[in-house]
């Protein structure tokens, strides 16, 4: 793992300022913006919004795709396809707390990427997904 201390310090910052311009409770810490950017500079190359779709709908370990739980339209919700639980859309125009709490998204890309790929994303895997993600328009 790469030393991210920058960063969070850089999101404390931005947690207190919500914090003091709303007066609401807030479990936001980042913005699609922002985690695009990251990992776009932790990959050392820009993030390719096509490279991310192909990714998204490839199907790769047991026949899995990103598509297969989240809907081959990211901007609708999709179904887990073990559990039949609905997924709200993992695209931010449909669903503005999609990639809006680092925690959640390094969790999920962890676990999705495994069950799909069988290893962790690289950089440049996530940064063309939320490159695509933040490209759809409903
Ligand atoms: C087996 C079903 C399944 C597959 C396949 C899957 N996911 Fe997920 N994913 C989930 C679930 C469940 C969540 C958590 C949803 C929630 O709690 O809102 C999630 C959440 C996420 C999140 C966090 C979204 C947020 O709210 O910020 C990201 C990012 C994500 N997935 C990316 C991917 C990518 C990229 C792939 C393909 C490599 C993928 N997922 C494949 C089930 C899946």
């Amino acid at each position: 793992m790469k030393f991210r201390s920058a960063k969070f310090s850089a999101m404390a910052f931005v947690s207190v300022s919500i914090f003091s311009a709303t007066g609401a409770v807030n479990a936001a810490d980042t913005t699609p913006a922002s985690q695009l950017q990251y990992w776009a500079q932790q990959a050392n190359a820009p993030a390719n919004a096509e490279q991310g779709k192909v990714f998204y709908n490839t199907r790769q370990k047991q026949d899995l795709s990103c598509a297969t739980c989240h809907s081959a339209n990211p901007l609708e919700p999709g179904k887990h396809s073990s559990t039949g639980k609905a997924l709200k859309p993992l695209a931010p125009a449909t669903n503005p707390k999609s990639l809006t709490d680092t925690a959640k998204i390094d969790k999920w890309f962890r676990r999705n990427c495994n069950e799909v790929v069988g290893r962790e994303c690289s950089a440049q895997e996530k940064a063309n997904v939320i490159a695509y993600l933040i490209s759809l328009k409903p």
